[in-house]
């Protein structure tokens, strides 16, 4: 992250930390935030796309602490569930400022949501629309919605991630008619306020032809909207997924560059049209608090494995795993890491970065060369793993969940303190006594 750096004894310091300090004090694994990496993140999305709300995309990574930071940076706030909705109201956030999502919302999620006074509800269903309709209905209220569409484009990322093509569960297809359908639909219901377009093409895009075709699909659809319904949507939101840098080969995206890109996309799609251009939205979640965070592991035991070709792979196992970064297992993601406690001028050595669950698949960095001489007690630092790893932690094998601590001006703070084994087991109803 920005404000990390190497000692001349090598250790690491991030925001004035010292990792080995912050392992004494607080324990491994440690998920490290650097809040002021990730407020220069926040901020330079909000100072690039300045004619643009940006909501920051609470999935990624959300804590009360984490909702203040993005409410004093000027963004607003994209929550796709009642329990992220809880954190984002019990930090005090203005509710006008959030957004709601998800394909399969519950009467009692969007009530809550309608209660609050959130300021835009995404719909996703036609089963939803009704829904909405009936509950604005009950409270006399109107509900602000935009309209979840797919713009049927294949974006370039993991299968799991991408979400433009035509199947696949969210939103309504402009291809087929579903998606103007739905406008309609809203439109003519005097209990619901239409906001407009939504599209989300999917994650870690580097790409930006997909936001591109994305782009002009969804505005011929909000110019098909104005002339044959005769409504000028007022806003438009692109969705997230600027792809960030997990190990050195990755091309971080540029704030600024996909501002001046999306923004001539929009300005040039809504010319052609001959509509007044919307007020644009976006949605980056790791590309804010990505590669803001790092883990920092402690090595456990070291293994030399002889390979088929002959050569040698070292696996050096350590206190966590997939139960706190699941994306290698899952999405087969790069990730790479460094010896975080020492210098060593060892000979470095091919290694593999693993975990300590019961399963092969357990891999936190695939191949990384560390120093031959990397053994029991040195940590290890992961980076890039602020987005989608304590967001998608679980408590597999009955680890508990390592807590988040900021680092800011040589101060730790815990923004999520670990999980114990108590916490578990406070669930388990068979515990006796
Ligand atoms: N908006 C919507 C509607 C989304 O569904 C998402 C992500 C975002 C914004 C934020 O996307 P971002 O800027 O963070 O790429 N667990 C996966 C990523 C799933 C993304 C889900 N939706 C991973 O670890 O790569």
């Amino acid at each position: 992250s920005g404000t990390a750096k190497k000692t001349a004894e090598g250790s690491l310091v991030i925001g004035g930390v010292d990792v080995r300090e912050l392992v004494a004090e607080h324990g491994s694994p440690a998920f490290v935030l650097d809040e002021e990496d990730f407020r220069a993140r926040a901020r330079a999305f909000k100072t690039a796309f300045k004619d643009f709300d940006v909501f920051y995309a609470g999935k990624a990574f959300l804590s009360t602490t984490v909702v203040r930071w993005v409410m004093e940076e000027g963004l607003n706030l994209d929550v796709c569930s009642g329990g992220e909705l809880a954190v984002a109201l019990r930090a005090g956030a203005d509710p006008k400022r959030l957004g709601l999502h998800g394909n399969n919302k519950s009467v009692a999620e969007l009530t809550r949501a309608l209660d609050a006074g959130v300021g835009r509800i995404v719909a996703d269903s036609l089963f939803e629309i009704d829904r909405l309709i009936a509950l604005a209905r009950e409270r006399g209220i109107v509900a602000p919605v935009m309209v979840r569409v797919t713009a049927g484009v294949e974006a370039h990322t993991h299968e799991y991630i991408a979400t433009a093509h035509e199947d696949q569960k969210f939103g309504f297809s402009i291809a087929s008619g579903a998606a103007f359908e739905a406008v309609a639909r809203v439109n003519e219901a005097p209990e619901l306020e239409l906001l407009g377009l939504h599209s989300h093409i999917g994650s870690q895009i580097f790409d930006s032809a997909g936001f591109e075709v994305a782009a002009k699909r969804v505005i011929s659809l909000h110019a098909r909207v104005s002339e044959e319904l005769g409504v000028d949507m007022p806003e438009l939101d692109l969705g997230g997924g600027f792809g960030i840098a997990y190990t050195t080969q990755d091309d971080p995206s540029d704030p600024a560059q996909l501002a001046t890109e999306l923004g001539k996309i929009v300005e040039h799609e809504c010319r052609a049209f001959g509509v007044g251009v919307p007020k644009v939205s976006i949605e980056p979640g790791r590309a804010i608090v990505g590669p803001a965070m790092c883990t920092v592991y402690s090595v456990g035991t070291v293994k030399e494995v002889a390979l088929d070709n002959g050569a040698a792979r070292t696996y050096v196992s350590v206190d966590g795993g997939m139960s706190d970064n699941i994306r290698a297992a899952l999405y087969d993601a790069d990730y790479s890491c460094t010896l975080a406690n020492r210098y060593s001028d060892a000979t470095p050595t091919l290694a593999r970065v693993v975990g300590k669950h019961c399963e092969s698949g357990d891999i936190v960095v695939k191949d990384e060369f560390l120093p031959s001489d990397v053994g029991p007690g040195d940590l290890v630092a992961v980076p890039g793993t602020g987005a989608y790893c304590r967001s998608m932690a679980s408590n597999y094998n009955h680890v508990p969940r390592p807590p988040v601590i900021a680092v800011k001006d040589g101060q730790t703070r815990v923004v999520l303190r670990r999980e114990t084994e108590d916490d578990m087991l406070l669930l388990d109803m068979g515990v006796e006594g």
